[in-house]
């Protein structure tokens, strides 16, 4: 199974000035893609966690293989680094197809979607990261190719316009996105299989993390993977990135051995605290408690104050808050918690005590 990313071959074809498009945006950008890809899982057996979905895909795979059919249309949603994209290449890697691997923000011009699909070979996946921001025309041309398999091209100009239907290869569309929400109806009501991706347990992070560990030959007890995996915030990707941040700390401070005193210890000085919060998290909670009362204040109001972008706060930092109940999202912005006074060390207010 080989992944073909769109974005790797942008970059390449831009050269390392990225003349073709010189101002690159954050969504853009890449992060450490090859490390998580050199642990990618690509089977079911080591992709750990997401039991429920697991079961449903395992059936749905072997029903695909047995009737000799392209897999349903996918859904996966969920907060950011929590496996949408590994589980689309262990769907690929068990189906023994290709997967193509693009963003919505790649897919800005008519040619781009057209030119993908168009390159697709039967029973391939096309994987479609932040689907939500794909636009209107886009998504008028993937209704056609996602249901009966054709492209809807027009050709001449009003009274003598017509219609060309383009087969294309019966392909699985494998959409993910932090935002469901905010797919249209249409789009949504296009996918077979809709699911929500979970935040992981202590327990499961801590499988990842010596999984990783094991990959990447370093060190680790069980204690220390367990205090790793506390301070991930529930997710994978936070889980893999303090492994290895840890054992930079454990090869140069320490005698190499990730134990449970060397991971806290590297990990405060990350700063990353006993919840997995980091500083703009604990910036966030505190800017609301000190400068609003502890809220209720609006999502644009703190990101200015934090001088952070919006959707930042939305996708990577406010799900883990909201789910570790630290933050309450309300019709009138976001407050903050007992739970989440009590965890910055600050006394909660009287009147706030008798709302909860
Ligand atoms: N790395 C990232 N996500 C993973 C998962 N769910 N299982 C194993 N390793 C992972």
């Amino acid at each position: 199974m080989a992944i073909i990313s769109d974005n790797e071959e942008i970059s390449k074809n831009q050269g390392s000035l990225g003349k073709k498009n010189p101002v690159v945006k954050p969504e853009n950008i890449e992060y450490d893609k090859t490390f998580e890809n050199s642990i990618r899982p690509k089977d079911f057996d080591s992709y750990i966690g997401q039991t429920s979905l697991k079961e449903t895909l395992k059936i749905t795979l072997e029903a695909a293989k047995l009737r000799d059919k392209p897999l349903d249309h996918m859904l996966f949603y969920g907060p950011p680094g929590l496996g949408k994209t590994t589980v689309a290449g262990v769907i690929a890697a068990q189906m023994g197809v290709e997967i193509r691997i693009t963003s919505a923000p790649a897919l800005e011009r008519p040619r781009d979607i057209i030119g993908i699909l168009m390159s697709l070979k039967g029973g391939e996946i096309l994987f479609i990261d932040e689907i939500h921001r794909l636009n209107k025309v886009a998504e008028e041309i993937l209704y056609p190719a996602m249901e009966d398999f054709t492209l809807d091209m027009t050709t001449g100009k009003s009274q003598t316009a017509k219609t060309l239907r383009i087969p294309i290869p019966k392909f699985t569309l494998i959409g993910a996105t932090t935002k469901a929400g905010e797919l249209s109806s249409p789009l949504r009501d296009r996918f077979g299989i809709i699911h929500r991706l979970e935040f992981y347990t202590v327990e499961e992070l801590s499988q990842v993390v010596k999984r990783t560990a094991q990959i990447l030959d370093i060190n680790i007890t069980e204690e220390g993977a367990k205090a790793i995996a506390k301070r991930s915030r529930g997710t994978p990707r936070i889980a893999n990135r303090l492994v290895k941040r840890v054992s930079d700390f454990a090869l140069v401070k320490f005698d190499g051995i990730i134990d449970a005193k060397v991971a806290n210890e590297s990990l405060d000085i990350l700063k990353i605290d006993e919840f997995g919060l980091d500083n703009t998290d604990r910036a966030l909670l505190n800017l609301i408690i000190e400068k609003y009362d502890g809220g209720p204040v609006g999502i644009e109001t703190i990101a200015a104050a934090l001088s952070e972008d919006v959707r930042t706060i939305e996708d990577v930092c406010e799900p883990y808050l909201l789910q570790a109940g630290l933050l309450q999202r309300t019709p009138r912005g976001r407050k903050v918690s007992p739970e989440g006074y009590r965890h910055l060390g600050i006394k909660v207010p009287s009147e706030q005590q008798s709302l909860f």
